[in-house]
């Protein structure tokens, strides 16, 4: 999809990866509806995307509400004469021992990072369905979509294999008509090791993020906008998998090789004979 004149959301476009991706659409002509659950940032954003010339607004959400994302996708319409991107970007992070992890944390992280993903899919992709026009979904995951790279983050790995399998479902049914991506960045210089400045109280309220989590994203993470050019690049390729840091191969080939190892030995005859179906065959 070339982006000159389309019309995107961003969600989490506050700060961070959003905040990369609405500017640089902005740059490449993107009118944009910023969405973020901090909406100070959110509108700094709105002025600095509006300096490019292209209609810039904020919108004020939490994504795990499938009530505000309705309100969100209705005021977008209205706002900006319909959408074409949408970019269900909006994730958090708390970090702890995988038997250390509590309810509140697994269940906020789920809320922002699964249920966020699938409520924007459910009510933009309904929407792009019936408008007929070309349109992209890019929902972020992460280097943690296809591995585990890190410890300390159980939950957070299991919310963004999530994105992942979201993502390829959504495909799976509607990819002849809407162009889905899945962005898997690795370490990006962020305020994510902040995100515990919104947790919401349900969950346990508010928490201070680690300084060393801060150092690390500083020293090692890639800036936002760079991102946000990848994700152009994405759109207009009409990429599924979009990637940050190419040495996450490994990654990928590590989990590929096991897998296709454990097959070899235990089935090195093949399927059974009453079993050869495949997924394709039942569908
Ligand atoms: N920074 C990294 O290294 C990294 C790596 C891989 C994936 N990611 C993913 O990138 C996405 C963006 O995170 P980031 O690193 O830019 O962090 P960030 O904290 O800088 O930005 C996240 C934004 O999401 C907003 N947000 C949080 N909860 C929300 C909610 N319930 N509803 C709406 N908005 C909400 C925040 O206000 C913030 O503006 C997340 O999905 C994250 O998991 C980040």
């Amino acid at each position: 999809m070339d982006l000159e004149g389309r019309r995107a959301v961003v969600t989490g476009a506050g700060s961070g990866i959003g905040r990369g991706i609405a500017l640089t659409l902005a740059r490449h002509g993107v009118h944009v509806m910023v969405a973020d659950v901090e909406t100070d940032k959110a509108e700094a954003v709105v002025r600095e995307a509006a300096a490019n010339g292209v209609n810039a607004r904020s919108f004020a959400i939490d994504v795990s509400d499938p009530k505000q994302v309705a309100e969100l996708a209705d005021h977008a319409w209205r706002e900006l004469g319909g959408i074409d991107i949408l970019c269900n970007n909006a994730g958090v992070c708390a970090s702890a021992a995988a038997l250390e992890i509590t309810d509140g944390d697994f269940d906020w992280q789920f809320s922002v990072n699964v249920k966020g993903v699938f409520n924007g899919m459910r009510e933009f992709v309904s929407r792009f369905v019936e408008q007929g026009t070309p349109a992209h979904v890019v929902n972020t995951g992460s280097h943690h979509s296809i591995g585990a790279p890190t410890k300390g983050v159980a939950a957070y790995v299991g919310t963004k294999h999530a994105v992942l399998g979201l993502t390829e479902a959504f495909r799976t049914e509607y990819g002849d008509r809407i162009d889905f991506s899945v962005l898997c960045p690795g370490i990006i210089n962020t305020g994510i090791w902040d995100a515990g400045r919104n947790r919401p109280a349900e969950f346990g309220g508010r928490f201070e993020g680690s300084e060393f989590s801060k150092q690390a994203l500083n020293s090692f993470g890639m800036r936002p906008e760079r991102v946000g050019e990848l994700v152009s690049n994405g759109i207009r390729n009409r990429d599924f998998f979009i990637w940050t840091h190419p040495q996450d191969i490994e990654l990928i080939e590590k989990r590929y090789n096991e897998c296709r190892e454990a097959i070899e030995r235990q089935w090195p005859n093949g399927p059974d004979e009453e079993h050869q179906m495949t997924p394709n065959d039942v569908t």
